[in-house]
C-alpha cells in the first residue's frame, strides 16, 4: 500500500499545489471522520499492529503519533486513528481565530524529502476547537489520546503571551488528554524568545499551578522545543521543566537552519521539516534523555521517513514518536507500517 502511494498516488497528488493538496486530503479525512464507528473498527485493526505504551499516566495504543500542524482544528482525529496513528496532536490553536500568513506559505522539496512552511498558526481559535473536541468521546474513552498544542495569537505582545496559553488551557482543559506548549514555531515573530528561561518558567509554572488546582484532575503538559537551540539552552530548559513540574518535552519543531541542505540554492523562508532535521532532532533527544537519566517523558519528532529513522528516535531515548512530513511523502498507511515495525520496543 505504501509503495502504491509512492509510485501511483503521490505523483498525482504532487501535481497539485501543496496547500491545495492539503485541502483535498483534509476534506477526505474529515468525511471519513464522520463515520466514527467505521473509524473505530479500522483503528482497532491498524493501531493494534504496534505495541501499547504507558506514558505520563496515559495509555497509547502504539508508538506513533500525528505531529501538530496537520490537523490544526481537530477536524479528523477519528480518521487519523483509523489509519493507524496511536495519538493525534491537534493545533496549534490560539485563543482567537487567525488567517495565518499570506499564501504561498507551504513548499515541497521532494528531492530532499523536506517541506518548508511559514503557515503562521492559521486556525479557527479555541472556541471552534472546543466544539469539535466535544463531538468526540471524553478523554480516556477515545479511540486514542488527543493532545492539544497551544500557542499565542500573532497580535498578542510577548509580555502578554502567558495569558494566551492560559486562556487556551482553561478553555480546553476538560477536552484534552494532554497539552503541548508550543514556544518553538519559527513563523510567529518573537515566539521562540519564550524559550528563554525566565519567560518559560513564568508560562509553565502558572500553567502547571492551575493544572493541579483543577477539580477534574491534572493532565500531562509537554513543552515543544526548537532544534536550533544550543545544548546550554536545552540544559536550562530541562531545569525549567523540572522546576515547573510539567510532564515532559516534545523534540523538535521545524528548523530555520539550511545547513543540512545543499548550498548555493535559494530556499524559501520558514521552518524546514523532514529528512534534513532528522539528525539534529535525534541528537537533541539523546541529550535530553541522558541529562534526565531517561526519566523525563520524551516525544521524538523530526525527519521520520522510514522504520530506521523512527527506531533511531526510540534508541536515543524517546518514548513515543510523531511525524508530519514523512506522512506526506510515504502515504496514508505509513503510521501503521511504522507502528508495526516498532512493536518490539518495550517501554
Ligand atoms: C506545514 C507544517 C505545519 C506545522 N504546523 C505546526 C504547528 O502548528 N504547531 C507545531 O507545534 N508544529 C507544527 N509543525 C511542526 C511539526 O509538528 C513537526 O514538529 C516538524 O514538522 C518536524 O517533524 P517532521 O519532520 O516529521 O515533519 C508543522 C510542520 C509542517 C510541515
Amino acid at each position: 500500500m505504501d509503495l502504491f502511494y509512492e509510485k501511483v498516488l503521490r505523483p498525482l497528488f504532487f501535481r497539485l499545489g501543496p496547500e491545495r493538496a492539503h485541502e483535498y486530503g483534509r476534506n477526505f479525512l474529515q468525511s471519513l471522520s464522520l463515520l466514527q464507528p467505521v473509524c473505530r473498527l479500522l483503528a482497532s485493526a491498524n493501531q493494534g499492529r504496534g505495541r501499547s505504551v504507558e506514558l505520563a499516566g496515559l495509555t497509547f495504543p502504539n508508538h506513533v503519533g500525528l505531529a501538530a500542524g496537520m490537523d490544526k482544528d481537530a477536524e479528523f482525529v477519528p480518521a487519523a486513528a483509523a489509519l493507524g496513528f496511536g495519538h493525534v496532536e491537534v493545533g496549534t490553536v490560539t485563543p482567537k481565530s487567525q488567517p495565518g500568513n499570506p499564501q504561498p506559505r507551504l513548499f515541497r522539496y521532494p528531492e530532499h524529502e523536506a517541506i518548508v512552511n511559514r503557515m503562521g498558526f492559521n486556525n479557527g481559535g479555541m472556541e471552534a476547537m472546543a466544539k469539535r473536541l466535544r463531538r468526540l468521546p471524553a478523554p480516556g474513552k477515545r479511540i486514542c489520546p488527543v493532545g492539544v498544542n497551544i500557542g499565542k495569537n500573532k497580535n498578542t505582545a510577548l509580555d502578554e503571551a502567558a495569558n494566551d496559553y492560559l486562556a487556551c488551557f482553561e478553555h480546553l482543559h476538560d477536552l484534552a488528554d494532554y497539552f503541548t506548549v508550543n514556544v518553538s514555531s519559527p513563523n510567529t515573530e518573537g515566539l521562540r524568545e519564550l524559550q528563554e528561561k525566565g519567560r518559560l518558567l513564568e508560562i509553565l509554572g502558572e500553567l502547571e499551578r492551575r493544572n493541579r488546582e483543577r477539580d477534574s484532575g491534572a493532565v500531562p503538559i509537554f513543552l515543544k522545543i526548537a532544534p536550533d537551540l544550543s545544548f546550554h539552552q536545552i540544559g536550562e530548559i530541562i531545569q525549567v521543566v523540572e522546576e515547573s513540574g510539567v510532564s515532559g518535552i516534545v523534540a523538535t519543531n521545524t528548523t530555520i537552519g539550511r545547513e543540512t541542505l545543499p548550498a548555493g540554492v535559494e530556499y524559501e523562508r520558514g521552518g524546514l521539516s523532514g529528512a534534513p532535521v532528522r539528525n539534529r532532532s535525534t541528537e537533541i533527544i539523546r541529550f535530553l534523555s541522558r541529562e534526565t537519566g531517561g526519566k523525563m517523558p520524551l516525544i521524538g519528532v523530526g525527519g521520520i521517513c522510514d522504520s530506521a529513522s523512527a527506531a533511531e528516535k526510540l534508541d536515543a531515548g524517546a518514548h513515543l514518536v510523531q511525524l508530519y512530513t514523512g506522512w506526506i511523502y510515504r502515504g496514508p498507511f505509513f503510521a501503521r507500517t511504522l507502528a508495526r515495525s516498532l512493536r518490539f520496543y518495550a517501554e
